[in-house]
């Protein structure tokens, strides 16, 4: 699905030249669950950044299923990345002011639905994180592990090809944090989404189905995981 050809990827200012993604090659199937694993500054944000269509300033390939998508003019590309990626984020970036249902709503309306044509979609959304009775409800009545489930529930809204998931436990407890990683897994699992997770708590890696270590900037490690 995603194939990454010697990327490499500089952020230049008048002093220096920092070399941020150097060499990256990866190939990424449908249906995997993988975790990108580094220490503060290796470079996860950026990859995943690219990853998810968000920047395309670097040398080398991206292309997804065969194709590379980033020539398209910049609407064209904020219409593919809706359609295609689904981003969880550690702060959940929910809108305070809307309620539940409105924000799982809100890529749909984005996507060109009517607001009479979502109420199935968002209300099986809810269904599948375990919150439709909270549809009404806004964020800060809710726990953070409920949160996340709304945040999760709108990155799946447009069915997108893959999940981006950038440390999305990390304002989260130990026992939510387990809560979420197992929605992630049956997600993975049942449905078959493919989902990219960042992280650097290495307790998330046993979920995932491989591991990806990064080092400055570079793969030092990309192995599978028996689950
Ligand atoms: N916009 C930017 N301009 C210059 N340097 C940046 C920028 N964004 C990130 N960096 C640098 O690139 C490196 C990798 O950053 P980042 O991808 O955010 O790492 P991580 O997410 O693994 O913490 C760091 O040294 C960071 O300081
Ligand atoms: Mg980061």
């Amino acid at each position: 699905m995603i194939d990454l050809i010697h990327i490499n990827k500089y952020y230049k200012s008048e002093e220096e030249t920092l070399h941020v993604l150097k060499d990256i090659n990866l190939h990424v199937s449908p249906g995997e669950m993988i975790a990108v694993m580094g220490p503060s500054g290796s470079g996860k944000s950026t990859l995943i950044n690219l990853l998810g269509f968000i920047d395309r300033k670097f040398e080398g390939e991206y292309l997804f299923e065969g194709e590379s998508l980033l020539t398209s003019s910049d609407d064209k590309l904020s219409k593919i990345r809706n359609q295609t990626v689904g981003f969880v984020f550690q702060n959940f970036s929910l809108i305070e002011n809307n309620t539940v249902y409105e924000n799982v709503e809100l890529p749909l309306l984005y996507n060109g639905y009517g607001f009479h044509q979502t109420k199935e979609r968002v209300m099986q959304a809810l269904e599948k994180v375990g919150l439709a009775d909270k549809a009404g409800k806004h964020p800060k009545q809710l726990s953070g592990g409920q949160q996340q489930r709304v945040a999760i529930a709108r990155a799946l809204i447009n069915k997108p090809k893959f999940l981006i998931a950038d440390e999305p436990t990390g304002a989260l407890d130990t026992h939510t944090s387990e809560d979420i990683m197992n929605l992630l897994v049956d997600l993975n699992k049942e449905d078959g989404a493919t989902i990219i997770l960042v992280t650097h708590d290495p307790e998330l890696v046993p979920y995932c189905s491989r591991l990806i270590s990064i080092r400055d900037g570079a793969i030092i490690e990309d192995k599978e995981l028996a689950r």
